[in-house]
């Protein structure tokens, strides 16, 4: 009897701590983490969604904060800046299943073509990679096909994430600038 009680703590024990929200980040742990690296294996992640931005609607999920004196006479609106908590989610849809968002800021960067600098997170809040986040730092030229966008960190199970996103808009609308963009993301981390 006290032997299965044992057995049964230990499997509670084991499940909770190997479940990502209740990853434990504390320093000590992370600390442990990264000693253990050298015995680690490099894992190849991908992940498939779909992210929202709207820009123009009663309940915007991107909101400019700064713009340029002339940015309104610029043909790339150079310097608007702005915010976002975008949704991510599974299907195109924007009432279907969300897996995160993307929070970060994005500007008009180029003179030329219109080349948006993007500096984000996206943030998971569903299942496995619930809690842990993705950094991306990159260079968004919006009316191209494809765009690729360095994923430059991570953090929870995607501790020291390297890897690539690329965007295409699924849907955009000039005159609203709202739009659907899909993202495939592949990532290495251990
Ligand atoms: C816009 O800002 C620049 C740089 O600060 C300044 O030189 C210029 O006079 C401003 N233009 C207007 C129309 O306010
Ligand atoms: C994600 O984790 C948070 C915090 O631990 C928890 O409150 C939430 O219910 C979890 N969400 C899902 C979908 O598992
Ligand atoms: C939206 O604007 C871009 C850039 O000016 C242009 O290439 C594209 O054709 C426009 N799309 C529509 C549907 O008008």
């Amino acid at each position: 009897m006290e032997k299965f009680l044992l057995f049964a703590l230990l499997f509670l024990a084991i499940t909770i701590l190997g479940s990502s929200h209740g990853l434990d980040q504390s320093p000590k742990r992370v600390e442990k983490w990264f000693k253990k690296l050298s015995h680690a294996k490099l894992k190849m992640t991908k992940l498939h969604f779909y992210f929202h931005d709207t820009v123009t609607a009663k309940k915007p999920s991107a909101i400019q904060i700064a713009q340029a004196n002339n940015t309104f006479q610029s043909p790339t609106l150079f310097g608007l800046v702005r915010m976002m908590d975008n949704p991510l989610t599974v299907k195109p849809e924007p009432n279907s299943k969300e897996i995160g968002r993307a929070q970060g800021i994005y500007g008009s960067a180029s003179f030329e073509d219109i080349g948006l600098l993007m500096t984000l997170n996206l943030v998971f809040t569903d299942g496995k990679y619930n809690g842990s986040t993705l950094s991306i730092l990159g260079h968004n030229q919006i009316f191209h096909k494809y765009r690729e966008l360095p994923i430059v960190g991570g953090s929870g199970v995607f501790r020291l994430a390297k890897g690539s996103a690329t965007a295409k808009t699924y849907r955009g609308d000039n005159t609203t600038q709202n739009a659907i963009v899909e993202y495939h993301v592949v990532i290495l981390h251990y």
